[in-house]
């Protein structure tokens, strides 16, 4: 059985008291996904290396540095000194995505590719056996709260599809408008790393919104979803 992981965004987090929020639904998550975003790949502005090293300084969690930026070549290898363990990229800015998973792969991070819900699957697919995730986009990238699009499920029941008939096998993660009443469909479609911002970090409550959705993963897993 697939054991489905919990990795929220911290996007919408209060970063005066990151490390507390990051802290405090620690026992509930698996993963921490860093939104870095450069106003040119999306229009909006987020944070550099130094947030990822604060976030690194406060769990011994994975972090997931998701980069919405044109140049990832330049800056993976400066998200992996400040603490990266997992590097995504959109393989549209790149001339040559291979090049940029293996400038990722040998700075000592896992690779991924996002899949922005305009672009087709197929970029991502050729390099399957080459990364550690495909990171699903169910909203366009750019800001957290947005609403799920129901249009990109197909895509994540063929990603999935792909990623069992391959040898790496790398991770299926469902990254935007993820919240009680969505994660059902992401992880039926084949997720099994679910991505989580607003729905945990703008409540007022992040404790009890990390354990309502790990109590709700902890159902479907046991349904064999
Ligand atoms: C969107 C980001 C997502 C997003 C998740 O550009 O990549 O990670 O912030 O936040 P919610 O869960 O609020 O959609
Ligand atoms: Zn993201």
């Amino acid at each position: 059985m697939t054991r489905l992981l919990l990795a929220p965004s911290i996007l919408t987090a209060d970063f005066g008291r990151l490390a507390d929020d990051v802290t405090r639904v620690e026992p509930y998550i698996d993963w921490v996904h860093l939104d870095v975003m450069d106003g040119h790949y999306v229009p909006n502005l987020t944070f550099g290396p130094s947030i990822v090293e604060a976030v690194d300084g406060a769990t011994d969690l994975p972090l997931h540095v998701h980069l919405m930026i044109t140049d990832p070549d330049r800056y993976a290898p400066i998200f992996v000194r400040a603490g990266a363990d997992r590097i995504s990229f959109h393989p549209e800015v790149v001339d040559d995505p291979a090049r940029t998973i293996g400038i990722i792969r040998e700075a000592g991070a896992g690779p991924g590719i996002a899949v922005h819900p305009d672009v087709s699957l197929e970029k991502a697919a050729k390099h399957v056996e080459e990364v550690d995730v495909l990171l699903m986009m169910t909203v366009r990238p750019g800001f957290g709260g947005q609403e799920f699009l129901p249009e990109a499920v197909p895509k994540i029941v063929e990603a999935r599809s792909i990623v069992d008939s391959s040898q790496h096998r790398p991770a299926v993660e469902i990254d935007g408008g993820v919240k009680p009443s969505t994660l059902d469909e992401a992880v039926r479609a084949g997720g099994e790393i679910i991505v989580a911002g607003s729905a945990i970090f703008d409540g007022v409550d992040p404790v009890a919104a990390a354990q309502r959705l790990r109590a709700r993963l902890d159902h479907l897993e046991s349904e064999g979803a």
